[in-house]
């Protein structure tokens, strides 16, 4: 008798009685009302052949610790570390593949956060190394009324080959989800790496279809194709190597200093002159550059290093890496800025301050930067096809923050345009703000320059405006 094996798990009393007045044949003993995290494979008579469930989807702040604390183990076994901001379903996640037979399929209904959410990856990619076929499939229905999450199943079969990756899929409603899962054997290949990015399969019909379109402009670039793009000086112990222009002016003569971008924030313009670098004097905008030898340092000097050494900075493992560990050799100054995280899409600058930047920011090096392209990329920046690749190709962590690391930011989308755009730019965001200026450098850019029809530019930025919201809900 098929009941015989079957078991549930409710942590809410209601949940089970409502089953059985449903008519579910189970014995009382086979529903158990308690924690499900609590429960093991053996305490349940497991492994199982089938697991279906629909977890929690409390968000990580109003998770308990104690639950996290059990949830974490079973990501432990799966070699991951879910830390304090993975929210309830993945640590459910972790916990039920635990329960699952070397021939046993599980499927979840879980939130949309799967597709984004930073702690989701890792889980998904180690579930993808593990034996069976892992598929995510994305719901375009919304089947739960006045629920604002999208759905998106997890279903793993053990009794496929591991593809090593996850599949992606999408299905319009249940009726194709159902005829889809039939057809699972010979379906056409919709995969796509995880790595090959979330693309188009972040993105509907329509949206993905103007995407493609655009990027299939010559005139279109990656910025990665352009030149390259590294990251700011890490100096180890930023607090002590970078200073404002009066704490490093009380150090001495025999220590230099240059000019450094330390926040991402400062960015907000889209050149970066030494009036924007006198501004943030009073913040700290220099980079200490000590000369190698002691003998060379005033006494207020070595008594800075002393006061670090007495600090343990010098310990600390980027500066170990150098001798001596209070000389920072990486000086390189960009052609253009841009922030590695914010919560806004993010903008290239054009550096004309001979300054460089902390790991906060991005360091970009164009390979051609002569006549004007330094402008010309920086304007393009401000497009809405930059700003949907950002979405697309950064990834997003709680708080809604969008961090883009430097690979992420080499395939940030750059339309070729006139470098005279850049002044326009600057004097809309002046007058009208940054809604405005992006207007506007859709309309030069996009528009006047490519030739994009306007309807096309109101798909991508309806794409983009999604994705947005979907990271900063
Ligand atoms: C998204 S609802 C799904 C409800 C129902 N299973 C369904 O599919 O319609 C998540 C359910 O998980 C239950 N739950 C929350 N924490 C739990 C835990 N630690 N152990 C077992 N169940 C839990 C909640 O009471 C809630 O009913």
């Amino acid at each position: 008798m098929p009941e015989e094996r079957l078991y549930g798990v409710e942590i809410n009393r209601d949940g089970p009685q409502q089953l059985l007045r449903r008519g579910l044949k189970l014995s009382p003993d086979h529903l158990i009302e308690g924690d499900l995290l609590e429960q093991d494979v053996d305490g349940l008579g497991g492994p199982f052949k089938a697991i279906v469930g629909n977890p929690p989807y409390i968000r990580h702040h109003r998770l308990s610790k104690d639950l996290a604390d059990r949830g974490r183990e079973a990501a432990s076994e799966l070699g991951i570390d879910l830390n304090g901001r993975s929210d309830a379903w993945a640590y459910f996640c972790a916990h039920l593949v635990t329960f699952l037979d070397p021939e046993g399929r599980l499927a979840l209904v879980l939130p949309g956060s799967v597709l984004h959410a930073e702690y989701a990856a890792p889980l998904l990619d180690a579930l993808a190394l593990q034996k069976g076929e892992v598929q995510l499939i994305r719901m375009t229905q919304r089947l739960f009324p006045g629920v604002q999450e999208r759905t998106v199943l997890l279903l793993i079969d053990r009794t496929r080959l591991s593809r090593r990756r996850v599949v992606y899929r999408r299905m319009a409603d249940l009726k194709a989800l159902a005829r889809g899962l039939k057809q699972n054997g010979n379906r056409r290949s919709v995969d796509r790496q995880r790595d090959d990015h979330r693309l188009p399969w972040r993105l509907t019909a329509a949206q993905s279809a103007a995407w493609d379109e655009l990027c299939a402009d010559e005139r279109v670039q990656r910025l990665g194709d352009l030149g390259k793009v590294r990251i700011g000086v890490v100096t180890g112990a930023n607090s002590f190597f970078v200073r404002s222009v009066e704490e490093a002016g009380a150090l001495g003569k025999s220590i230099r200093t240059m000019p450094v971008v330390s926040r991402g924030g400062w960015l907000s313009k889209p050149r970066w002159n030494c009036k924007e670098q006198l501004a943030v004097s009073e913040k700290p905008s220099r980079l200490l550059l000590f000369p190698s030898g002691e003998s060379r340092l005033t006494k207020a000097a070595k008594d800075a290093l002393s006061a670090a050494e007495a600090e343990q900075i010098h310990e600390r493992s980027h500066c170990l890496r150098r001798t001596p560990w209070y000389v920072v050799r990486d000086r390189a100054v960009p052609h253009l800025f841009l922030p590695y995280m914010g919560s806004g899409p993010p903008h290239l600058t054009v550096n004309e301050a001979d300054a460089t930047c902390t790991n906060a920011v991005h360091r970009v090096w164009l390979d051609s930067p002569e006549e004007g392209n330094k402008e010309a990329v920086a304007a393009a920046s401000w497009t809405t096809l930059s700003r949907l690749s950002a979405e697309l190709f950064g990834r997003s962590y709680g708080g809604g923050v969008l961090k883009l690391e430097p690979r992420g930011a080499g395939d940030l989308r750059i339309a070729s345009t006139r470098p005279a755009v850049l002044d326009e730019i600057a004097e809309m965001l002046d007058l009208k703000g940054s809604e405005a200026a992006c207007a506007l450098a859709d309309r030069r850019i996009l528009e006047e320059g490519l030739g994009v029809e306007p309807g096309v530019v109101e798909i991508l930025r309806a794409a983009a405006a999604a994705l947005e919201r979907l990271r900063l809900r």
